[in-house]
C-alpha cells in the first residue's frame, strides 16, 4: 500500500501538527441566569451545575471565567412574576436586574464582553418573545420595544446586545435605534437561523419563560429547512448584524456549515440548555465521559465553521482546556 492515512495519526505529536481545528477559551461565552437577592445560587433541575445568580455571585463567577480565559458573558435574567406584563416593560428600567447586572459587571471586570439577549419573553406575562394579540405574534408592533429594549442594555454598558425573537427587520431597527442613542459601537449578535427546538426545555424552566399558549413556530423556523435560513442569514446580514448566531448547536452542523460558506461575518452557534442536559443526564447515570463529549461537541461546531460558542459548559470546558 502506497497510501496509509494511520501513518499520520501514529503519534500525538503528529497528531497535533496536522490537527485542522481547535478550540480554546478565547472561543466560547458563557450564558447566565441572573436573580434578585445577595448571596443566591438556585441550582436548576434540568441543568445539573447550573444555578440562577444573584449579582454578587454572577459578578465572582464571571471573574473565575474571565480568569479561564473566557472573554464573554451572555446574559438571561430572571424576572419577578409580578413585574412582567404584555409589553415587558420591565425591560426598560434603567433600575430593572439585567441593568444593574451589567453596570456592576462592567464595574467590578471591565474587560469581559457582556452580551445581553434581546426578546420579551423573560419580561412578558405571555412568555413569548413579541407582543401578543389574539394568539397572535405581532411583528411590526414588537420592533420599537426590541430597540428602546437593546438601547437599554447599551445605556447599562452591554458591548453586543442579541436579538434572539426573530421578528422580521428587528436588526435594522435595532441598529437604527442604536446609532441614534450614540452606541454605534455596540455590536449586533443576531440570532439569525433559530430554530423552534425542543432542545430550549431546560432554558425556559430555568427562567420560567415557556409560553403560556401556543408555541413559538410563527417565528422560531422549521427544524426541517435549510434554504429558509440562508434567506435569514442574508436579510440580517444585509440590516447590519455583526456576528450571526445559530442555534441550537450539534444539531444543526449544516446550518453553521451553510452560514460558513455564504457570509463572510463572524459565525456563534449556541450549544443550549437541552444539548448540556442531554451531556450531564447520561455523565450521571455513567453512560459518556461528559468532560470528553463536551470538548467534542465543541469541537464539531467549531470544524462545522463557528468562530463561537455558547454554552453552558464553557467553565468546564475552560478548565479542561487548561490541563
Ligand atoms: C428566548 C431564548 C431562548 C433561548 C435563548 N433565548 C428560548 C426560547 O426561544 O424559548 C434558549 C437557550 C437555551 O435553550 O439554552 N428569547
Amino acid at each position: 500500500m502506497n497510501q496509509r492515512p494511520r501513518r499520520n495519526r501514529l503519534n500525538p505529536a503528529i497528531r497535533g501538527l496536522i490537527r485542522e481545528t481547535s478550540v480554546s477559551p478565547a472561543n466560547l461565552v458563557w450564558p447566565a441566569f441572573v436573580q434578585e437577592g445577595n448571596k443566591l445560587r438556585s441550582p436548576i433541575m434540568s441543568m445539573p451545575g447550573v444555578a440562577r445568580l444573584s449579582i454578587d455571585q454572577l459578578v465572582c463567577d464571571c471573574q473565575k471565567a474571565f480568569d479561564l480565559g473566557i472573554p464573554a458573558v451572555a446574559l438571561f435574567p430572571v424576572i419577578e412574576n409580578s413585574l412582567k406584563n404584555s409589553e415587558g416593560k420591565e425591560s426598560l428600567n434603567p433600575k430593572g436586574l439585567l441593568q444593574r447586572a451589567v453596570k456592576e459587571l462592567k464595574k467590578s471586570i471591565p474587560g469581559l464582553l457582556v452580551i445581553t439577549d434581546v426578546a420579551l419573553d423573560p419580561y412578558s406575562c405571555d412568555g413569548h418573545d413579541g407582543l401578543v394579540q389574539d394568539g397572535k405574534i405581532l411583528n411590526d408592533e414588537t420592533l420599537p420595544l426590541l430597540a428602546s429594549m437593546s438601547v437599554a442594555q447599551a445605556e447599562a454598558g452591554a458591548d453586543v446586545v442579541a436579538p434572539s425573537d426573530m421578528m422580521d427587520g428587528r436588526v435594522e431597527a435595532i441598529r437604527w435605534a442604536l446609532d441614534d442613542a450614540g452606541f454605534n459601537d455596540v455590536l449586533i449578535c443576531s440570532y439569525c437561523a433559530k430554530y423552534a427546538s425542543a432542545f430550549y426545555g431546560p432554558f425556559r424552566d430555568a427562567l420560567d419563560s415557556a409560553p403560556k399558549e401556543g408555541d413559538k413556530k410563527t417565528y422560531q423556523m422549521d427544524p426541517a429547512n435549510v434554504r429558509e435560513a440562508l434567506r435569514e442569514i442574508l436579510l440580517d446580514e444585509e440590516e447590519g448584524a455583526d456576528w450571526l448566531l445559530i442555534k441550537p448547536g450539534l444539531p444543526y452542523l449544516d446550518i453553521i456549515r451553510l452560514t460558513r460558506e455564504h457570509s463572510v461575518l463572524p459565525i456563534a452557534a449556541y450549544h443550549v440548555s437541552g444539548e448540556y442536559a442531554m451531556l450531564k443526564a447520561a455523565a450521571e447515570k455513567g453512560w459518556l465521559n461528559y468532560d470528553s463529549c463536551l470538548i467534542e461537541s465543541l469541537i464539531s461546531m467549531r470544524r462545522a465553521g463557528a468562530d463561537m460558542i455558547f454554552t453552558y459548559g464553557a467553565l468546564d470546558a475552560a478548565s479542561i482546556l487548561h490541563r
